[in-house]
């Protein structure tokens, strides 16, 4: 029997989860879930998991609200709510799924693995900022980490039964995303409403902009060095503009290992809440001839260079990661606000890790100090233009 907590119950991976858990046996319950500001979610779940014992809410006021409709559950507020709900002792949380979104989740990965939990993890800003903290838990405790991306996801079943040693290339796949075919000259004239229409995926809207510039692609790489830990020449980003073929592992021997399947995130979720399960009845089968058209492209590195700082982090380490993590969220959510235009995000992005002071070998507290100061440094930027 597996109590399951939700870190982000009603964004795009969480409404996703809950679904998984539906299809699960009662194996799984759910105990506990995060919302931030959406919570009209909050009946609705209880109504479809009658087991929940715990719920964390980012407003104080709506946990006053909803305290009083329900109150045999304990309820939490805010950032410091995210990490007390895992110290609640009417629940025995044994897996923990993190499906916030950037920084944020941060610091409940850590506490999760801290306490030997099961973290199911599709919060990969977790790993772009704080890669060293949790490989350095994960080296010391019991805890252990899934991933719930679909790219990662697709390395480890090309990796099942492997010796690492015989990777030749980890080649993780991009859908390339809006503006694969766009020239470059009309990057300028790129609205909010364009980088919001991604061609394969939906997802919520800051990883929808972070694929449309490839950052994503970038922490995605971050991500597998972690996970994986290879060599950071031996990953590299490749285009499937289907989005079918989730990603490879090319050997030494010549043999290359792809994995395929719809782009439905509930299969990658499965996977992980099952500790590398795939079940053909619970989701979409794949129907081998719909993706016999394969093709792949390079990535065009001069249209999207924001896919170089993947490498970057990764070598650089340091609070590198905390710089251009929050760099990036805060022009992200710039830019969705309308605050600058499009081409604005590398722009700032660059002036950030230029400006901003390295530091070799960081304490928790200077990535979290980072994280502050930079954000803070983005906004005088943006206001003074
Ligand atoms: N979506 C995908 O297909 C996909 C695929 C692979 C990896 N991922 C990764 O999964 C993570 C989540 O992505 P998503 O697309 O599911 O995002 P999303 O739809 O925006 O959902 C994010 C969730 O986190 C909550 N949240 C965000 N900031 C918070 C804060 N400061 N305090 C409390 N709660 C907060 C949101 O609450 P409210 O919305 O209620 O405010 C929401 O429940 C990201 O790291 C992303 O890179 C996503």
């Amino acid at each position: 029997m597996y109590n399951v907590l939700i870190f982000g119950a009603s964004g795009s991976i969480g409404t996703q989860t809950l679904d998984v858990l539906k299809r699960l046996n009662e194996d799984y319950k759910l105990v506990a879930f995060t919302i931030g500001n959406r919570v009209e979610y909050v009946d609705k779940i209880l109504n479809d998991f009658k087991d929940v014992k715990a719920i964390c809410l980012k407003n104080e006021e709506d946990v006053e609200l909803f305290k009083n409709k329900y109150p045999n559950i304990n309820f939490y507020a805010g950032s410091a709510g995210l990490l007390d709900i895992l110290d609640d002792k009417s629940i025995n949380i044994d897996i923990v799924v993190n499906a916030l979104t950037g920084f944020a989740g941060l610091l409940p990965s850590i506490k999760s693995l801290s306490l030997n939990k099961i973290l199911c993890l599709a919060n990969k800003e977790s790993l772009v900022v704080g890669g060293e903290f949790i490989t350095k838990l994960l080296k010391e405790g019991k805890g252990r980490l899934y991933p719930i991306d679909s790219e990662h996801v697709a390395i480890a079943k090309c990796l099942y039964n492997k010796n690492k040693n015989d990777i030749d290339k980890i080649l993780i796949t991009a859908s390339g995303g809006p503006f694969f075919d766009t020239p470059i000259d009309e990057f300028k004239n790129i609205t909010v409403e364009k980088a919001l229409n991604h061609p394969t995926w939906k997802m919520g809207k800051k990883i929808t902009i972070d694929s449309s510039t490839m950052m994503n692609k970038a922490f995605e790489i971050v991500e597998a060095y972690y996970l994986f830990n290879v060599d950071a020449n031996k990953i590299e980003p490749i285009v499937d503009r289907h989005s079918k073929v989730h990603s490879m592992v090319k050997y030494k021997n010549g043999d290359i290992y792809l994995n395929v399947g719809p782009s439905d995130m509930r299969i990658p979720i499965y996977y992980a809440l099952t500790f590398g399960k795939c079940d053909k009845d619970k989701f979409d089968d794949v129907e081998i001839n719909t993706y016999s058209n394969y093709h792949f492209y390079q990535m065009n590195y001069e249209k999207f260079p924001l896919i170089n700082y993947g490498k970057y982090i990764i070598q650089k380490r340091g609070n590198s990661g905390a710089i251009i993590n929050a760099a990036n969220e805060e022009c992200v959510y710039a830019f969705l606000n309308k605050r600058i235009n499009y081409i604005d995000i590398k722009s700032i992005i660059d002036k950030i890790v230029a400006m901003y002071q390295f530091i070799d070998n960081p304490s928790l507290d200077d990535i979290l100090r980072t994280d502050h100061e930079v954000r803070l440094l983005v906004n005088k930027l943006i206001e003074s233009k």
